[in-house]
């Protein structure tokens, strides 16, 4: 049995092959229809979720499966003071795999120690976003046409956003460069920054969103500062509107380059970039679905 809770839990190799898999899924649906035909996905989340709930239930129902669970924790047992090692132990009789998302880091990984069946970690606080990752790295290869040797330029809230810590990590199997770019308050922690030194992987950290910056990029990856982390919601008024991308930004940008963000949106990517080509935010989440079927099979 695999759980998927980190990204360095799929080999290079693995990783490759799912986002192949994620391909064919696209490109004929109708071959995978039957694939989890009578299997049931629990999706239990105990944060708000649009997109990641969303789409790994129609992932399900399209590749002919069930769906239960619950969308928030307030109407779970665990507003009644229930353990993530127990419920887990219980919807391990009801369901066939499980996709969590919790707001402490580490609920999913602890929930797999205790689960008889698959757990996708569906974002665990500000730590990791594994799925995202797939549907991440399959945009960027549709795009670049490659994953190797890309500029990768990440934006926004780095301390607290899962997705481009979890992003960052994957990457390390394709010789990345990334521009690290956020305030002082929001910068990159050092972990990850460690990480990249101890995987040889080049890094510049900037708190300007300068022409230089966009115009070497692959990748622009926005992000959402993350609001419901900050324990001062003052801090959080100080730095919510730094980085802001407007269309005029890009005319010297590559022809290449795709702007991508997990979404939800709240500023960072004005409404004037959405009919750039560059845009491929909404593509992105279309892709989602793909990259969790792809993880379901
Ligand atoms: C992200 C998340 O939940 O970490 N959203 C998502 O899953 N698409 C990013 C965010 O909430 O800002």
């Amino acid at each position: 049995m695999r759980h998927l809770i980190d990204p360095l839990d799929f080999s290079q190799e693995e990783i490759t092959s799912l986002l192949d898999l994620a391909d064919r899924i696209r490109s004929d649906p109708a071959a995978y229809q039957d694939v989890a035909a009578h299997k049931k996905l629990a999706t239990l989340f105990y944060e708000p979720s649009t997109r990641t709930r969303l789409s790994f239930e129609a992932a399900m129902l399209n590749l002919g499966g069930h769906v239960l669970g619950f969308p928030s924790e307030t109407v779970s047992s665990a507003s009644k003071g229930e353990s993530v090692a127990d419920t887990i132990r219980v919807v391990s009789c009801y369901a066939d795999i499980v996709a969590m998302r919790h707001p402490k880091e580490g609920a999913p990984f602890r929930a797999s120690r205790y689960s008889r069946i698959p757990v996708i970690n569906a974002g665990d606080g500000a730590n990791q976003h594994p799925s995202q990752t797939m549907l991440d790295l399959y945009s960027i290869y549709k795009t670049q046409g490659t994953l190797r040797d890309l500029t990768i330029t990440m934006v926004g809230d780095l301390k607290y956003g899962r997705t481009v810590h979890s992003l960052l990590m994957a990457m390390s199997y394709f010789n990345p460069t990334f521009n690290f770019v956020a305030c002082n308050e929001l910068q990159m922690p050092q972990e990850y920054k460690d990480f990249c030194n101890e995987h040889g992987i080049r890094y510049r950290e900037t708190r300007e969103f300068s022409p230089d910056v966009i115009n070497e990029s692959d990748i622009i990856y926005m992000t959402r500062v993350q609001r419901e982390r900050f324990s001062d919601l003052e801090e959080y008024e100080r730095v919510k509107n730094l980085y802001n991308l407007h269309n005029s930004m890009l005319d010297d940008s590559k022809p290449t380059v795709r702007i991508l963000h997990p979404l939800p949106r709240v500023g960072e990517i004005s409404q004037d970039v959405d009919d750039n080509p560059k845009a491929y935010y909404f593509q992105q989440a279309q892709n989602g679905l793909y990259a969790r079927q792809a993880i379901i099979c």
